[in-house]
């Protein structure tokens, strides 16, 4: 019997009395022992460069409240800086980067020696995670990723990305095809090296619509996904196409992800009765009311406790845990789940 209650979850059809429990961005700044880490590794990309303060950082999570699994710490935007690309964070605005409208200056050929000091990490933490905690690679997926490369920051509408894919189709296909190669071979890297299962983050998922989300949402996370099984990748994938208001049963078969996170504002209810029993659900709890802790989180536990009855699923939040969350609220939440 594997160990492992996340692993597990994948093994048995029937789902566990406890769901397995995780939290995307569970280490961060809520966290005091994360700040003061930060601080001895000077800023924020150091610190993903650094493998044995990166390491630190991942596991702190996981000593206060014993998640079921564990997440690399590290970046979506490593790909792009190891592809060539500038990457700074400007201090409580976030990332910046020189912006690109085509793949001429972009380098896939040896993006590992950028990249090998995360997959250090990822090697110190598959000796160093308690022996029941899963290890969870990630990447951002091309589509997320590319929007940050063209806009050079974070954007509320990802409009410049979507310009450039409407009026330079073949200039954008060149962007997402580099980001397609790099990301299965980076991926690739963080499996050999321990890592369990991995996570591909599609936060802009949702301003794309039709055509556009087949064509870059779909088609590049599914490449992604048939080139690592090509390269006799068989961890489970999850795939996190937030926001996206489209057909999940088809995302999830069109993509061959294992596991589909769900955001806060998915409809729960009827994904889980409507979906596929073989594919298992993550999430969603809204990361604002993880802040606001109390009955009124204890409430909306419960609540999805019992959406998500009778389903194969993995308890999280429906985005990242935000800085202001109280550590204790997520000890109240991890408690809950265990019934302690
Ligand atoms: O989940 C984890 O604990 C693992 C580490 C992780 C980080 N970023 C650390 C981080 C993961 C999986 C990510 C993913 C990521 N990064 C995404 C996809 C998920 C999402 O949130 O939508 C995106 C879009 C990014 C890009 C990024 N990194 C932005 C936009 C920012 C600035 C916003 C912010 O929260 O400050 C970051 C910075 C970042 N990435 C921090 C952390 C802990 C904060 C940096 C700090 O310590 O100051």
């Amino acid at each position: 019997m594997i160990s492992k209650p996340f692993l597990r979850l994948l093994e048995n059809s029937q789902p566990p009395e406890t769901p397995p429990i995780w939290l995307m961005r569970q280490a961060g700044r809520y966290l005091p022992e994360y700040r003061a880490t930060r601080e001895t590794a000077g800023g924020f990309l150091d610190l993903c460069y650094n493998p044995a303060l990166a390491e630190e950082v991942t596991l702190q999570p996981i000593r206060r409240y014993g998640f079921d699994a564990s997440i690399l710490f590290a970046d979506i935007l490593l790909i792009p800086q190891a592809l060539g690309q500038k990457l700074w964070f400007e201090t409580g605005e976030g990332p910046r980067l020189t912006p690109i409208m085509d793949a001429s200056t972009l380098d896939g050929s040896d993006i590992m020696a950028t990249l090998a000091p995360v997959i250090e990490t990822v090697g110190r933490l598959s000796k160093s995670l308690p022996a029941e905690t899963t290890l969870i690679g990630f990447a951002g997926a091309p589509w997320t990723v590319a929007t940050y490369m063209v806009a050079g920051r974070g954007t509320p509408d990802q409009a410049p990305a979507r310009e450039l894919a409407e009026q330079q189709p073949e200039a954008f296909q060149a962007i997402i095809d580099v980001l397609v190669e790099a990301t299965i071979e980076y991926l690739h890297a963080q499996v050999s090296a321990g890592a369990e299962v991995v996570q591909l983050f599609e936060s802009w998922a949702g301003s794309l619509t039709g055509a556009a989300f087949e064509r870059w949402c779909i088609e590049p996370v599914a490449k992604v996904v048939q080139g690592l099984r090509g390269r006799g990748v068989s961890v489970p994938i999850i795939g996190f196409p937030r926001a996206a208001d489209h057909d999940m049963a088809d995302y999830v078969a069109r993509t061959a992800c294992q596991i589909l996170g769900l955001d806060t504002f998915a409809d729960r209810k009827s994904l889980a009765a409507n979906l596929p029993k073989e594919i298992i659900l993550q999430g969603n709890l809204d990361p604002l009311t993880l802040v606001e802790g109390g009955a009124k989180l204890d409430a909306a536990i419960d609540e999805i406790l019992q959406d998500f009855e009778g389903r194969r699923f993995v308890f999280n939040l429906g985005h990242g845990i935000v800085p202001q969350t109280p550590p204790e609220h997520v000890a109240q939440l991890v408690n809950r789940i265990r019934k302690n």
